[in-house]
């Protein structure tokens, strides 16, 4: 999985910097390291509301910067896990 977060500068002031550590600080806790590239990409043309966050190709979510657990829960352990 590549979670590719927006650090284009209105997501840079919503948070982005933030929200990648704390998704590398998830991913090191949950040891899925080596399943997950963590990347930063510039505007995804998404600079509405939150922090874009790519997930592979195929889909971007707009993330709140209080909310990366439940963004992490969601979108990449209920989809790695097992
Ligand atoms: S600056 Fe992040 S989507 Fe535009």
């Amino acid at each position: 999985m590549i979670l590719s977060v927006c650090v284009g500068s209105s997501c840079h002031l919503r948070g982005s910097y933030r929200i990648i550590s704390e998704l590398q600080q998830l991913i090191e806790e949950h040891g899925l390291g080596d399943r997950i590239t963590l990347q930063a990409n510039f505007c995804a043309g998404r600079c509405q509301k939150a922090v874009a966050v790519k997930i592979d190709e195929d889909s971007c979510v707009e993330l709140d910067s209080t909310d990366v657990d439940g963004f992490f829960a969601d979108h990449v352990l209920g989809v790695l896990a097992p």
